[in-house]
């Protein structure tokens, strides 16, 4: 019996055609549920909000973020599925609805709070319906990124450090992810909400990642991960990673949307022109930085589901990028569906989508980024106001 059912799950695989919303969709409702096999928030006694270990705090929220998308235009009637999603994110934005739970204290930094504010500004755009009696997904929002910004300080001559709070490793390292995750929910406001305070808190972060030197012309720009308050940040960690091009790059689109002004319109080039160059591989999205030495931790094996939504983000705001980028996110489409071909249900994602067939690596990053390649395909152009 056992090997009848082995054998009959190894021979299954989904077939994906990206032109059809029902394939699409299909594909999705596999992955999500194989992703459900490490939720928490089903289990008796289980945290809601949470995923198991080694899963941290932040990949529920980067979760969040395709689970609004495919209840939008998968499942929107799925009301099990909607509470399912609404009731994580109030458990997780605590009490004050500020994502700064008690649980989370001794590792939460800025830019995990701001993995929430991603999930949020994802509700508020999809006009993801709001529970009763609690604030609305925009108004944590606002509250969330006047938070952030409140704790940007002058050292380095501005910008936010990765950790919150002092006593905490970190607190002198001021990186990319973070400002570029605040410069993305600034932006995004400022489109949704019309409110041009929202255009000066972007710009002024944009501006500090560049004069500080994390962001270089260099054939299109390069993002640098980050340096130390102690050496005026000047000690750059080079590192690329591919969702911190991401997060900055939709943030340009957003404000080009909004504006109009041509500048943000040409950072989306540069940061498209080298993103194309460094993290496609015959047209397949990978991650260069851990995935050359095949060395990607738990955090890493999930950026692609970042870099994945914002670059289609910026695809629907930006008709100029949109072709290139509709192109390899078709290529990577088509290379996921083949991976996601393992596991004993047949369907388990796997990570090196350059590879033919499963390559037997699994978990939730596996799972999380080939949900946001295969919704790319039905997403549509984020509301405003
Ligand atoms: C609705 O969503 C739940 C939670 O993801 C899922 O278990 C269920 O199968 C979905 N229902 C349908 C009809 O797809
Ligand atoms: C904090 O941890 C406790 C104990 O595991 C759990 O019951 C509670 O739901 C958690 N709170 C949050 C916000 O995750």
């Amino acid at each position: 019996m056992l090997s009848i059912t082995l054998f009959l799950g190894l021979a299954f695989s989904f077939s994906l055609d990206t032109t059809s919303s029902k394939s699409v969709c299909l594909a999705a409702k596999y992955i999500i549920d194989g992703e459900m096999d490490y939720y928490e928030g089903i289990r008796y006694g289980g945290t809601v909000g949470m995923f198991q270990q080694p899963y941290y705090w932040w990949h529920a929220a980067e979760a969040m973020n395709s689970w609004i998308d495919y209840y939008t235009y998968c499942q929107s009637d799925n009301s099990t599925l909607r509470t399912l999603i609404q009731d994580a994110i109030i458990h997780q934005a605590d009490s004050n609805y500020h994502f700064e739970p008690k649980n989370q204290s001794s590792v939460e930094a800025n830019d995990d709070q701001g993995m929430w504010g991603m999930a949020l500004a994802q509700a508020v755009e999809r006009e993801f319906p709001t529970v009763e009696g609690k604030p609305t997904w925009l108004e944590m929002l606002e509250t969330m990124v006047s938070r952030l910004y409140d704790r940007v300080d002058d050292t380095c001559g501005g910008g936010l450090r990765w950790q919150m709070s002092e006593d905490r490793n970190g607190y002198t390292y001021k990186n990319t992810i973070t400002n570029g995750i605040l410069f993305n929910l600034a932006a995004r406001l400022a489109r949704y909400t019309s409110n041009d305070k929202y255009v000066s808190i972007a710009s002024e972060i944009w501006y500090w990642s560049k004069d500080v030197g994390y962001i270089v012309e260099d054939d299109g720009y390069l993002v640098y991960d980050g340096g130390h308050v102690d050496l005026d940040c000047l000690d750059y960690d080079k590192t690329s990673w591919l969702y911190i091009y991401g997060v900055y790059m939709a943030g340009n689109a957003y404000l080009h949307s909004y504006t109009d002004k041509k500048r943000w319109l040409k950072n989306v080039q540069k940061l498209w022109a080298s993103s194309s160059r460094l993290f496609f591989d015959d047209g397949v999205m990978y991650e260069p930085s851990c995935m050359d030495d095949d060395d990607c931790n738990d955090d890493q094996r999930a950026f692609r589901s970042l870099f994945a939504r914002n670059l289609k983000l910026t695809s629907l705001l930006m008709s100029k990028v949109a072709d290139e980028i509709n192109t390899k996110l078709k290529l990577t489409s088509k290379a996921v569906a083949q991976l996601c071909s393992g596991g004993t249900d047949g369907v388990t994602c796997g990570q090196d989508w350059r590879k033919s067939g499963w390559d037997e690596v699994y978990g939730l990053g596996e799972q999380m980024c080939a949900m946001e390649v295969v919704l790319s395909n039905v997403v549509k152009v984020p509301s405003k106001q």
